[in-house]
């Protein structure tokens, strides 16, 4: 049976839980990679390849967790990151996670490949804001495919805007969809057992974000992902939109400074998960990468980074090197998965007491005091 919630103590938990209770194709989904997996492993591990350099006797009595986002404050200096298709982990899909992450005061990116629309996603967050006495510092962000057709992009920023999303966030390291292999195995295997050979249809190439996404009452985002879209795209956008833009998917210096360039108000260092070209670098490679080429973007604009974060040292280690905050993904789909908005709720108190305790035996008080100094990378940067 499925262990008592609180028996979760640690991320890890979570995805043991989530792969007892979920049926076989949701556990594939969520836990999915691109080709060998070394992008996923690569974000995993290079978290636990630099340590940290503490202070002691700093009188760390109270500390306070909280950090603004793009101009909302935050209790917690990371949000729930976008994922498509919840529907296939959890009956309550997007709406069940947005409870969860209401109840806690964290803010979530919600995902073009939702189960649910985009209306009625925040129709559930406004009902369950007004059922509180207390609004909670929730805010929903919208995760964004940049169609190459303008007509179909402003009428998907007019309905973002109109539903009171608070940013973009355009996922630009999905020209096409990654080789997602334990799907294609498992698709390879039912059209086998109906006595069918898999046919390779064009929705492989610019599929949803996963090809069972129909299937699984996802919504298809076919035609949405573009081959074709360019920087130039990026400029339109930034002349239309009057909000914040983030953009998710930056995986070098040289695009880091470009996005600064062109007006951009935050960038998320982000592999998408391992899911996209294999071998890409981590997050964290990535962010060390920026540190040495163009430090002079760090401050300018918002930094975020997601990929293997899975505790909340991970999260203390990224804000050292100058994130403004970093994302979290599967921990909290497993979370929905084996228990619902309660699990979603669960892995944030996970998270946060790591975060406290990590902040004390570090020395500091307040997330403004983490600095450089306070890790070593040198084992990360000279292998
Ligand atoms: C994702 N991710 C993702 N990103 C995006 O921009 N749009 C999307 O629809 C999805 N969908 C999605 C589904 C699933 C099942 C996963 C695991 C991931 C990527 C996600 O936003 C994020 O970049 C990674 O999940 C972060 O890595 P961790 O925390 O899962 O290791």
């Amino acid at each position: 049976g499925l262990p008592h919630p609180s028996l979760c103590v640690s991320c890890p938990d979570f995805e043991t839980a989530a792969k007892a209770i979920l049926p076989h194709k949701s556990y594939i989904y969520a836990s999915g990679s691109a080709n060998a997996g070394l992008s996923l492993k690569t974000n995993l591990d290079d978290w636990q390849r630099i340590q940290f350099r503490p202070r002691v006797m700093r009188n760390v009595g109270d500390v306070d967790t909280r950090r603004a986002m793009l101009g909302h404050s935050s209790l917690y200096p990371f949000y729930i990151a976008p994922m498509g298709t919840l529907g296939a982990i959890h009956p309550g899909a997007e709406p069940e996670m947005v409870r969860g992450a209401i109840a806690k005061g964290v803010h979530m990116v919600v995902s073009t490949a939702s189960t649910k629309s985009a209306q009625e996603i925040m129709q559930s967050f406004a009902d369950e804001q007004r059922g509180l006495s207390d609004q909670s510092p929730t805010q929903l962000f919208y995760q964004y495919y940049m169609p190459v057709d303008r007509t179909k992009a402003i009428e998907l920023m007019h309905i973002v805007k109109k539903c009171g999303y608070k940013g973009l966030w355009i996922t630009v390291d999905a020209p096409v969809l990654g080789k997602r292999t334990k799907d294609r195995a498992l698709q390879a295997e039912e059209a086998l057992a109906v006595g069918m050979e898999e046919e390779r249809s064009a929705e492989w190439e610019v599929g949803g974000e996963n090809a069972f996404a129909p299937a699984m009452g996802g919504r298809a985002v076919t035609g949405q992902l573009s081959p074709h879209t360019t920087w130039d795209d990026l400029a339109w956008i930034r002349k239309v939109w009057n909000g914040s833009i983030v953009l998710k998917g930056i995986q070098c210096a040289e695009d880091a400074k470009l996005a600064h360039e062109y007006g951009i108000d935050g960038i998320l260092l982000s592999n998408h998960g391992g899911r996209q070209l294999h071998t890409a670098p981590s997050a964290l490679m990535t962010l060390c990468e920026i540190r040495t080429y163009c430090p002079e973007i760090i401050g300018k604009m918002e930094i975020f980074v997601d990929g293997g974060l899975r505790d909340g040292s991970d999260v203390l280690k990224a804000l050292c090197l100058g994130a403004t905050a970093v994302g979290v993904g599967r921990p909290f789909m497993y979370a929905l998965g084996a228990y619902g908005a309660k699990g979603v709720e669960r892995c944030v108190d996970v998270l946060v007491e790591e975060l406290a305790i990590g902040m004390r035996l570090l020395g500091v008080t307040a997330l403004d005091q983490l600095k450089p100094d306070m890790v070593n990378a040198t084992k990360l940067l000279n292998d």
